[in-house]
């Protein structure tokens, strides 16, 4: 799905000379986030260790201070609710995640939470109340950098998420279950953390693009139309582990050496097959040693594509590709299936608010899809989903060097704030 361009030109608005209100307070806000680590030189925010909890305290105390109400649900996950005209309205959800990748940029989940934050602020600061509650997600777990448990805390909210994900270990044998409990979660709630239909009239979520789109029209916003499917694997390539200096390579099994052909299929497949994409992002050789012949290797595969029917072929070919290799080199191998999403449309309603949104801030409302995966696409199943993009430099994400501007960051909260008045008053009028 390609990028569409909307109705009006690339106009900045005069608020571009106006001082800026929200942006400062923001991205130092932001700053103060991403200090908040489990690594001290680089951002690395896994879901349930001390700096997720660290930094969800911070959160909870800026939503107390924004005047919400605040709760934390059985997954650790953080809620801030700021009520409508009459109480016990259903609510307008905006938010995102607060867990990162490893070595992360400061801005991919924690944009989306802290703006929302600044909205409410700027409600209550007026007085306004909506005839929606707003509500604002600091979910936990996202990016499964911790547990191969991707979008659990969303999937949780959605009644989606299977309990046997929480028997998921991470790399030192600690179950989410376990994870949990030390954190002050109770896994055994899990069914309490699902919203009834109707609850939340509407998810917007605020993300970087984590693209280049946006920077190379020259636009800081973007309505998000889709978000593109994905499948995870997890491989397993067993050969036979031997001494490096004495077998002869003709009667090797070596693993990991299939597993480099394997990998350069993967990537021949990916970069010949349009709309797909596909990555191996984790490996592991064993047992490790300089001078044994790898007996083992197990690494993920992520596919991505906006078109399911390409990525299900994509997947169905190169499982016989591998395969393939592993007959002729004599490796046994295993392919799991940890994880699938379907691409998902967003709601046409909320895509149009928002591009009337960006509008309204005088900016082009372009739409383009996501190839990012995010909390919107599982919030999709629930209620209207849909997602306000921002520019970030160089399209550089899942990496340090992500970075957004104050001026950005100003316009986000702008049109976040118009966007959540104008669902507001469609979702009111739709009845
Ligand atoms: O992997 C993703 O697309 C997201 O950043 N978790
Ligand atoms: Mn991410
Ligand atoms: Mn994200």
């Amino acid at each position: 799905m390609a990028a569409t361009r909307g109705r009006s030109g690339g106009r900045r608005s005069k608020a571009a000379a106006a001082p800026l209100r929200f942006g400062p307070a923001l991205m130092a806000r932001l700053d103060e986030l991403a200090g908040i680590t489990e690594v001290p030189g680089q951002l690395t925010r896994r879901y349930l260790s001390p700096a997720h909890l660290a930094a969800k305290a911070r959160v909870e105390a800026w939503m107390a201070e924004a005047g919400m109400r605040v709760r934390t649900d059985p997954l650790c996950s953080l809620f801030g609710r700021y009520e409508g005209r009459a109480g016990g309205a259903p609510a307008i959800m905006l938010g995102s995640h607060i867990d990162t990748v490893i070595d992360a940029g400061k801005y991919d989940g924690a944009l989306g939470v802290l703006a929302a934050i600044a909205v409410v602020a700027e409600l209550a600061r007026s007085g306004e109340r909506l005839e929606h509650a707003v509500e604002v997600a600091a979910f936990g777990e996202e990016e499964g950098s911790r547990f191969p448990t991707h979008i659990l805390t969303s999937s949780a909210l959605t009644g989606a998420a299977r309990p046997a994900l929480l028997d998921m270990r991470d790399a030192d044998g600690i179950s989410v279950r376990r994870a949990l409990a030390v954190a002050g979660g109770d896994a055994k709630a899990l069914r309490a953390c699902a919203r009834k239909r109707g609850e939340i009239a509407a998810y917007l979520e605020l993300h970087i693009e984590q693209g280049p789109v946006l920077e190379e029209k020259g636009l800081a916003l973007g309505a998000v139309t889709a978000i593109n499917g994905s499948v995870r694997f997890r491989v397993t390539v067993t050969g036979f582990a031997g001494h490096a200096g004495t077998v002869p390579m003709v009667s090797r099994r070596d693993a990991l050496s299939a597993t480099a052909e394997m990998l350069l299929t993967i990537e021949t497949l990916a970069m010949s097959t349009p709309d797909l994409v596909a990555t191996v992002g984790r490996i592991k050789a064993l047992p490790g040693a300089g001078n044994v012949i790898p007996g083992r290797v197990e690494f993920t595969i992520d596919m991505r594509s906006p078109d399911d029917g390409v990525r299900r072929r994509a997947a169905k070919t190169l499982l016989a590709r591998l395969r393939e290799i592993a007959s002729r080199r004599r490796v046994g191998l295993d392919v799991e299936t940890y994880q699938e999403n379907p691409a998902i449309t967003l709601d046409a309603g909320v895509i149009d608010t928002v591009a009337e949104a960006i509008a309204a801030c005088g900016h082009e409302p372009l739409r383009l899809p996501s190839g990012a995966g995010h909390d919107a696409g599982i919030m999709a199943k629930l209620c209207p989903s849909g997602m306000l993009f921002v520019r970030c430099k160089d399209g550089v994400s899942h990496n340090p060097a992500e970075a957004i501007s104050v001026e950005d960051a100003d316009l986000a909260v702008t049109a976040l704030l118009e966007a959540t008045r104008r669902l507001d008053r469609r979702l009111q009028a739709a009845g």
